[in-house]
C-alpha cells in the first residue's frame, strides 16, 4: 500500500441539533460500509460555542541564516513568536492562521520561503477556546474509545467547505447558523480575518413559533421545516391566466398533511413568516451587523455573505440578510468532494464536510495553513473499530429525534 493509498479521514461535526460524521477516503468518498480494513489516519472533530474568541497577533524575528535566506525553520519561529500572546489561564490557542508575511518591511508576501531579508515579520489570526471546554469534549470522545487528533472551530470548518478561493480573495463572510449558534468567519485578502460565534440561532425561530402558535417545539419545528418547502410565489399573474385580474392565491396555507396533535390545520403564511420568523432574522443578522462592525472588517468584503448550517435553509433568509446587512447574499453548499451522496449537499452539512477536507489535507504540509494543525495527542487509535464505533454512534443520534 503506497502513502495515500487508503488514508481515510473520520470527521465529526457535534452540533447541538446533530452529531454527523463523514468517513472519506482521500481522493475518494467512502461509504461506511466499505470501510472495515481501513485505517483512520485522522479523526478530526468540530468544537464551536460562545466561548470562542479571537485575536490577530503579529510575530517578528530576525532571519537566521547568515546569507538571509528565509528556511521554514524561520516561519516556524516568527509563528511562535506571534503565538506569544498573553491569555487567562482558561483559554487555549486552537488556531494560529498566518495572513500575511512581510520581508525587510515589504508587506503582502504569501509565502517567504527561499526570499532574501533581515527581518520577518507575521501578522496572524489566532483562534482561541474555552480550556475546559476542549477538555470536556476530549473527554467525552475518550469515554467512547476515540481519540482525536484536532479541533477545528466549526465556523473555520464550514467556511472550507462552502467558501471559494476567489470569494475570499475578494473579501467575505461566512454565517454558520446552526441550532444553538451563530459562527461568523470573515475573510480578507486570502485569509481569515475574524472568527466569532454568537449565541442565537434557528433554535430561536422554533421557540418562536412555538409560542406565537401555542404549540409544541417539535409541532413548530415540522412548521419551520415545511414553510422551507412551500413556494413562496403564491401570487396569480395576469398573463397565466388571460384577461384575468391579478388575483392573490389565499394567504392561508395548509397544514393538514403534517398530523400535528394540536390539531392545527390551517394558518396564515403571512403571520408565521413576516410576522414570526422575518422579525427573528432580522435580530440574527442585526448582531451579526454589530459584530462585523466590531471585526472592523466592515466593507472590505465586496464578495459579501455566505449562508450555511441549517438555518440557512429558513424561509426568506436570503431577503433578511440582503436587508439587514446591505450586502449581496447565497446559501452556500458543501463544495469539492467527490462521490458525495446527495443527501449531505446541504448548508447543514458544511462543518462535517470541511472537517473532513481540512483533515484530507493534514498529511500535507503545505496545503493547509502554516501552523494550523494542533499537537498530535498521543495515542490515537486509528483502527476500524474506532471508526465503526463512531458511526454507530452518530448514525443512532441521526436516527433518533433531533434535540432542540
Ligand atoms: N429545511 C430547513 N428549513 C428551515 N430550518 C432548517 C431546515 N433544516 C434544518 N433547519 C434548522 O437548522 C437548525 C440546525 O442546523 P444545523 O444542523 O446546522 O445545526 P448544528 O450544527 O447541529 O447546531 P450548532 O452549529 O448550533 O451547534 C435547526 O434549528 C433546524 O430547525
Ligand atoms: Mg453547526
Amino acid at each position: 500500500m503506497n502513502a495515500s493509498e487508503g488514508r481515510i479521514v473520520v470527521a465529526v461535526d457535534v452540533g447541538t441539533y446533530k452529531v454527523v460524521t463523514v468517513i472519506a477516503k482521500v481522493d475518494e468518498y467512502i461509504t461506511a460500509e466499505r470501510m472495515a480494513g481501513y485505517s483512520a489516519s485522522h479523526i478530526i472533530a468540530s468544537i464551536g460555542g460562545s466561548q470562542i474568541e479571537c485575536l490577530n497577533s503579529r510575530g517578528v524575528v530576525a532571519v537566521s541564516n547568515p546569507n538571509g535566506e528565509i528556511s521554514p525553520t524561520d516561519l516556524a519561529r516568527v509563528i511562535d513568536a506571534a503565538k506569544a500572546v498573553s491569555l487567562p489561564s482558561t483559554k487555549e490557542i486552537i488556531h494560529v492562521l498566518p495572513r500575511n508575511y512581510t520581508v525587510d518591511g515589504q508587506e503582502g508576501i504569501k509565502d517567504p520561503i527561499g526570499m532574501t531579508g533581515v527581518r520577518l515579520e507575521v501578522d496572524t489570526h489566532i483562534i482561541t477556546a474555552n480550556s475546559i471546554a476542549v477538555r470536556n469534549l476530549e473527554k467525552a470522545f475518550s469515554e467512547v474509545g476515540v481519540d482525536v487528533d484536532s479541533f477545528v472551530f466549526n465556523g473555520y470548518a464550514s467556511s472550507f467547505s462552502v467558501l471559494s478561493d476567489t470569494e475570499k480573495e475578494l473579501g467575505v463572510i461566512l454565517i454558520d447558523i446552526g441550532a444553538g449558534t451563530t459562527d461568523i468567519q470573515i475573510y480578507t485578502e486570502g485569509s481569515v480575518a475574524y472568527s466569532s460565534v454568537l449565541a442565537i440561532g434557528a433554535r430561536h425561530i422554533t421557540n418562536d413559533l412555538a409560542i406565537g402558535l401555542r404549540i409544541s417545539l417539535e409541532s413548530a419545528e415540522k412548521i419551520k421545516l415545511y414553510l422551507s418547502q412551500v413556494p413562496q410565489k403564491r401570487v396569480i399573474r395576469p398573463d397565466d391566466a388571460e384577461g384575468r385580474k391579478e388575483q392573490k392565491a389565499s394567504d392561508e396555507i395548509d397544514l393538514a398533511e403534517l398530523r400535528l396533535p394540536e390539531d392545527l390545520t390551517k394558518v396564515s403564511h403571512k403571520t408565521l413568516v413576516e410576522g414570526i420568523i422575518r422579525p427573528r432574522l432580522n435580530e440574527i443578522f442585526t448582531m451579526v451587523g454589530l459584530e462585523i462592525k466590531k471585526s472592523g472588517f466592515g466593507g472590505q468584503t465586496p464578495a459579501g455573505i455566505v449562508l450555511a448550517g441549517g438555518g440557512a435553509m429558513t424561509v426568506g433568509i436570503k431577503d433578511s440578510a440582503k436587508r439587514m446587512l446591505a450586502m449581496p447574499v447565497r446559501v452556500g453548499t458543501p463544495q469539492n468532494m467527490k462521490g458525495i451522496i446527495d443527501e449531505i449537499q446541504n448548508p447543514a452539512y458544511a462543518t462535517v464536510i470541511g472537517l473532513a477536507q481540512i483533515g484530507s489535507r493534514m498529511g500535507e504540509e503545505k496545503s493547509l495553513p502554516f501552523g494550523f494543525s494542533l499537537p498530535k495527542i498521543p495515542g490515537m487509535g486509528g483502527s476500524g473499530k474506532v471508526m465503526k464505533k463512531l458511526f454507530e454512534l452518530t448514525h443512532e443520534r441521526i436516527l433518533s429525534k433531533p434535540s432542540y
